[in-house]
Order: structure tokens, then sequence, then C-alpha cells
């Protein structure tokens, strides 16, 4: 198991647009397991490379702890409702805030082995895939968040809530 770095609002890596990934190499496949890694470790659901300073189209998400996807090159086909409710990101630790995304979406993507597959997701599932595509592009959730980024602290609080960071 290898954790890496995960870089944090304001490091400039985070507004850039990352690149299409031709192959899975040997340094690729040890990229997709280290972010994996990561993930699990920090409570995440969901991980982008540029999270950990490589700008290549992948991420990683598993919203149950148990169901990992691995997105190569995604695209997201479909997307339709809408769902608004807390976020958080691994690069802003211990905020979260507002933020209304489809509640359905249809994603094209290369699995691991380069597979091409197409996967529906829906609630925080279709919240965290449109999450992290957003990183692929050098977007933060901050940019969509409705009203003020709360202290997840202030948040725990408030019983009927709750918090994932993708
Ligand atoms: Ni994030």
């Amino acid at each position: 198991m290898a954790l890496r770095n995960v870089r944090e609002q304001g490091d400039a890596i985070l507004g850039k647009i990352s690149k299409d990934v031709k192959e899975v190499t040997p340094r690729v496949r040890e990229l997709i397991e280290d972010m994996l890694d990561t993930m699990y470790e920090a409570n995440g659901v969901g991980l982008a490379a540029v999270q950990v300073g490589v700008l290549k189209r992948i991420f990683v998400v598993d919203v149950t702890g148990e169901d990992p996807h691995v997105f190569i090159n995604p695209k997201i086909l479909e997307t339709s409702g809408e769902q608004t409710g807390h976020e958080g990101c691994l690069s802003l630790p211990g905020k979260t805030g507002i933020v209304t995304r489809p509640n359905h979406v249809k994603v094209a993507a290369y699995d691991e082995n380069m597979e091409y597959f197409e996967l529906e997701g829906e609630e925080l599932l279709a919240r965290a895939i449109c999450h992290e595509n957003d990183h692929l592009d050098g977007h933060l959730y901050v940019e969509k968040v409705e009203g003020d980024l709360m202290d997840v602290e202030d948040l725990q609080e408030e019983e009927e809530t709750q918090a994932e960071d993708t």
C-alpha cells in the first residue's frame, strides 16, 4: 500500500486540465492502486489523479467502501434530475458546502484494463462522478457551492446531514 500526498486548494495544479490516457502502463496501474489506497485511507468516496499531482484523466470512486470503480478518459453521456446536498473534497479537508448536481448520470469510461464500460449511477454515486469529472477539467466544487463553505465539525452537530469527501 502506498499513499500519495493529496494536493489542497491553492495548489495551482488543481486548476489545470488533465490529459487523456493512451495506455495503462505499469506506472499508470501503480498510480491507480495508490489512488485507491489514498482515497480509502482518507475515508473519501472519490479521488482524481490531479489531486495527487498527476494530470491524467483518471478518477476512482467507491461510495460504499466495497465497490471501487476506476474511470479512465471518462465522458458523461447523460444527466437527469437534480439533488441538492452537502459535498466535500479531499483537497479541502474539513470543509463542506451545499451543491446541486444531477441525481442520475450515465458515464462511459475505460477501466484499469482499458476495457470500455458504461455505468449509470444515482444519488451519491452520481454526485461523486460529477465531482470527480469536474476535477479533470480543473474545477473544484467550491465554484458551485450555494452559500458559504462550512466546517465539517459544525455540520456534524446537525444530525440530518452528512458530508462526503470526494
Ligand atoms: Ni474533490
